[in-house]
């Protein structure tokens, strides 16, 4: 509760991560916020109270924690106009850009930096996200509490120890959302096309979504436990399900979290190179 954190980027996922931290009473004092738009760092320091500043450099020098909270494509940039301004500190470094490896934060910081790499996803934005975090070997135990608890300000948080394993992690939660949304599409479309109007079938889908997730999340059975309970023999649901298997509904999610890993992996590759 003491460090100053100071957010570089001051964009959607800044504003969720400083708002979550502000409800979980961090001092205002010591958080920061840094953005090429003065009107939105106004924005920030009235909604928050918090510190602001168009100058990367300097707040980066007043900061214990710092958090790169910029799109991947110019993270390199950032890294290399802050560089300077780190030599001498032990900041900690907790980067959110998706698909960017620790060791290429580390090169273009200058080769000696205790870096957290995290990959949140979009429910951040309403503090019901799930992220994957890696530390990297110069992060102490104290920096890993550190991250952990800036990053569960916008949701749950998981820790993997092979860093090539947040590639996974992208393809289930970091991409996930999208494949829900696109199953409530589709369950939205299959309803109308039973005779509901859409924004029944939408809330429906929507609906059945959520309460689906809190019995899976909240009770004690696993979801294939759920599932056989609701699932009777001859039933509506059995019928469902039969027709999913007959479908290759399995191998079809399995061959489309593989193709976001991979794809996960070659981005990394790409925005890497610079
Ligand atoms: N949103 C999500 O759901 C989500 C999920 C997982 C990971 N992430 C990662 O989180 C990071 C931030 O995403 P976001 O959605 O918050 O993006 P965003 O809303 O675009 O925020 C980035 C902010 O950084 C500012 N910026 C640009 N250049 C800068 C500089 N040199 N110094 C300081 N700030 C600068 C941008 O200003 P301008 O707009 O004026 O350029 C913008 O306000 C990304 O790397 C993304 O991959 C986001």
């Amino acid at each position: 509760m003491n460090n100053k954190i100071c957010f570089i980027g001051g964009g959607n996922m800044a504003s969720s991560l400083i708002g979550g931290l502000i409800n979980n009473a961090y001092p205002s004092e010591l958080i920061s916020v840094t953005d090429p738009d003065k009107d939105k760092l106004d924005q920030l320091a009235q909604q928050f109270s918090i510190n602001i500043t168009t100058d990367n450099q300097t707040a980066v020098k007043h900061a214990d924690v710092i958090v790169l909270a910029v799109k991947p494509q110019i993270l390199a940039d950032v890294c290399n106009s802050i560089k300077d301004a780190l030599q001498g500190k032990s900041a900690l470094i907790i980067s959110i850009a998706a698909g960017i490896r620790s060791t290429d934060i580390d090169r273009w910081l200058g080769n000696n930096n205790a870096i957290v790499r995290c990959m949140p996803n979009t429910p951040s934005l309403i503090q019901a996200g799930a992220t994957g975090l890696y530390a990297n070997p110069k992060t102490s135990a104290v920096q890993k509490k550190v991250a952990e608890q800036i990053l569960a300000a916008a949701g749950i948080t998981l820790w993997v120890e092979d860093e090539l394993l947040l590639d996974a992690v992208t393809a289930v939660s970091g991409s996930g959302p999208a494949y829900f949304f696109l199953f409530m599409e589709a369950m939205q479309r299959a309803g109308t096309q039973l005779g509901l109007d859409e924004q029944t079938a939408g809330l429906l889908a929507k609906q059945t979504a959520l309460g689906a997730a809190r019995m899976a999340l909240e009770g004690d059975d696993d979801p294939a436990t759920l599932r056989a309970k609701v699932t009777s023999k001859g039933g509506t649901t059995a019928a469902a399900i039969a027709s999913f298997e007959a479908n290759h509904f399995e191998q079809i999610i399995q061959q489309a979290l593989s193709a976001a890993r991979d794809r996960a992996i070659e981005l990394a590759d790409e925005l890497g190179r610079q």
